[in-house]
């Protein structure tokens, strides 16, 4: 199925690593061109390296802690590209304790914040695209409770851009711009926060492992696809939804 992607502009926030780089991937595969951004400057230099080998993406040091920053990026990646058709909303603080502010203020700045200051500041270059796109990484600990050793500023805030994006929708929506969400359960990615975690905490590991019917946890090329399939013309009737990208592992039933 052809997605029509090829010649779309997108912009992809934490796209040095983990969902993020699979999310540019994928739209690169696709044939769309790419602006990522993250925190370490080493890690968007290894990341376009890696990137460009399968099309055209540009990267910027960005810390989505900073609402100026996040419009000056928008600014620079729309004009390295020529213009915004879609914006993917994937960076986090993740809810992880540290020694500065409480993880509710930097969850709050970066998560939502940060998230509000990459929509409004796209929104004059989207509103300029014939198929503009919005996807925000939300999470499946924002609709059901998640026995995690993390903040709970994690799972309440990402709720906030949950329903931010489904007012989106209904305000921007008649501007041609959908706006989205894509709520991953737990994603094994080596070397990030569940692989940690199965050193660290083998039984929380495997406890949320078999709470997948598949007994598996998901990868991050399992969410990148649909992120790319709803940031795409080819679905240009879906608009402020929340698709769970989880394999299950939520047990809602969902009318
Ligand atoms: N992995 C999972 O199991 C899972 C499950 C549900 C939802 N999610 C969501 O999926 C998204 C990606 O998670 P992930 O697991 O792929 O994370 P990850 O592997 O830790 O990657 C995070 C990416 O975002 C960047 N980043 C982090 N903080 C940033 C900031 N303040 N400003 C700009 N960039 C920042 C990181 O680079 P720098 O460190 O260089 O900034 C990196 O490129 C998040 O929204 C997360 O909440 C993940």
């Amino acid at each position: 199925m052809d997605l029509g992607l090829a010649g779309r502009r997108a912009l992809v926030s934490g796209g040095s690593q983990g969902i993020g780089w699979a999310v540019a991937s994928r739209l690169l595969r696709e044939g769309a061109s790419v602006a990522i951004c993250a925190r370490n400057e080493q890690g968007v230099a290894t990341a376009v390296k890696e990137l460009s080998r399968t099309g055209a993406v540009v990267g910027h040091v960005c810390d989505f802690s900073d609402e100026d920053a996040v419009r000056r990026w928008v600014d620079l990646a729309a004009e390295a590209l020529g213009g915004i058709d879609i914006v993917v909303s994937n960076a986090s603080a993740s809810g992880q304790h540290g020694t500065g502010p409480s993880p509710w203020e930097v969850n709050f700045r970066v998560d939502v914040l940060g998230c509000v200051a990459l929509c409004e500041a796209a929104k004059p270059y989207l509103e300029r695209s014939d198929a503009a796109a919005i996807v925000q990484i939300g999470t499946s600990t924002a609709i059901e409770h998640h026995d995690v050793p993390i903040s709970p500023s994690y799972g309440a805030l990402k709720a906030a851009t949950i329903n931010y994006m489904a007012q989106l929708a209904q305000r921007w929506g008649p501007e041609g711009i959908r706006a989205n969400t894509v709520s991953p359960g737990p994603i094994l990615i080596e070397g990030r926060k569940w692989d940690s975690l199965r050193e660290r905490r083998p039984e929380i590991f495997e406890r949320d492992r078999d709470a997948h019917p598949t007994k598996r946890m998901g990868t991050a090329e399992e969410v990148a696809n649909i992120v790319a399939m709803l940031a795409s013309p080819a679905a240009s009737w879906v608009n402020g939804a929340n698709v769970m990208v989880d394999g299950g592992f939520t047990k809602r039933v969902g009318f």
